[in-house]
């Protein structure tokens, strides 16, 4: 192609030329040999002088945006003469093609520059050495808790849970404990109109499973119980866990009670001396309350074991007829046990006032690390 170089603003008088003003720069469309890339290398070079991504962005607008040079320039092209349109055309395709190149390239290098440099600003320098941050144990209630419905579960007893809500009938009537009974009076409660009050131990649990299962039955039921009562020893909220066994009427004894019982104690306080105690509870007979040789003073008789030589751990027996006769059972025989979880947890954890476990005293638990 002969023509030399277009000028845009003066392609009227020189069809010669195409150039468009736009700014500080001017972009050339050039076409020969001779004058080839004139202001497209200043434009270029433009591009390569940026030093922020903003300022591309710039270059951008003034060249590919809706009132850009190269807009104009297309505007242009079409009042020049027909038969130097598609050449026209064509060279500023190129212009734009190589415009575009060179912008996106030099985004990336910047953009890379500034991630960089962002980065350095920013990043986290992982040699760096931090203090330790403060970390979380599990709480010693909930961790005697874990202790014990792991043995059992390892024994196949399954893990039973029923409503912190109970009614009368679960709660007391069921376990052979009817509104007379005298024994009502040591689990006082909190009680709510139409006869539900807070639980005061997991044995209706046992209820709902009997009521709910066909024996044989061997379950565990850990939860949180509910008493009037606060002092060192007590705290209105507690946790239990119960214990049920039942099979055919002859197979279940005290005996198994025993040696199930003797086995766990042993698990969780070492070698200790177990002793069972004759006593009572409503829905067991016959009834025993479980000791273990002192664990503070190996039974010579200290503070803790009220110089006894024995710590009372928990209760247990074998299952009141009347138990069963209220879930409809005929004809099965078994044991059922409860134990105090935060009575397991003071003495593992040689706690003096029970009720500091609930305090939520950050001195007390971190120590349970
Ligand atoms: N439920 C009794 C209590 O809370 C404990 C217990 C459970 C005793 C099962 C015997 C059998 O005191």
């Amino acid at each position: 192609m002969a023509v030399a170089k277009y000028s845009l603003s003066t392609w009227a008088f020189c069809r010669r030329k195409l150039s468009v003003s736009v700014g500080d720069g001017l972009l050339l469309i050039t076409v020969s040999c001779k004058c080839k890339g004139t202001t497209l290398t200043e434009w270029i070079e433009k591009i390569e002088n940026c030093d922020s991504v903003a300022a591309i962005e710039e270059i951008r607008i003034a060249v590919f945006g809706k009132k850009g040079v190269l807009a104009k320039a297309f505007a242009e092209m079409k009042t020049a003469a027909n038969e130097e349109k598609a050449g026209i055309a064509k060279e500023l395709n190129e212009v734009k093609a190589k415009l575009n190149s060179a912008l996106n390239e030099k985004k990336i290098v910047l953009e890379t520059e500034a991630l960089k440099v962002a980065m350095q600003a920013e990043g986290i320098d992982v040699s760096l050495f931090s203090p330790l941050s403060e970390r979380g144990a599990t709480h010693p209630v909930m961790d005697t808790m874990d202790r014990v419905v792991e043995y059992f579960s390892n024994l196949n007893f399954s893990v039973e849970t029923g409503p912190m809500v109970e009614d009368d009938f679960h709660n007391f009537e069921a376990l052979n404990l009817p509104k007379y009974h005298p024994a009502r009076d040591m689990q006082d409660t909190f009680y709510f109109k139409d006869e539900t009050l807070l639980r005061t131990h997991t044995s209706p649990v046992q209820i709902r499973t009997m009521m709910n299962t066909k024996p044989p039955i061997r379950m565990i039921a850990p939860g949180s119980v509910f008493r009037r009562d606060f002092d060192i020893t007590h705290t209105p909220m507690f946790h239990q866990v119960e214990g049920l066994l039942v099979d055919e009427k002859g197979k279940v004894s005290f005996a198994n009670l025993k040696f199930i019982l003797e086995g766990f104690l042993h698990h969780m306080f070492g070698d200790v001396e177990v002793r069972f105690r004759p006593s009572f509870f409503p829905f067991t007979e016959p009834s025993a309350e479980v000791d273990i040789s002192c664990i503070f003073c190996e039974g010579k008789g200290c503070r803790v074991c009220s110089k006894t030589g024995w710590l009372e751990v928990l209760g247990c027996g074998i299952v009141d007829p009347n138990v069963f006769k209220a879930v409809g059972y005929k004809e099965v025989s078994g044991y059922a046990f409860g134990l105090g979880i935060e009575r397991f947890a003071m003495l593992i954890h040689q706690i003096p006032d029970l009720r500091s476990l609930f305090e939520g005293d950050v001195r007390l638990l971190e120590q349970f690390r």
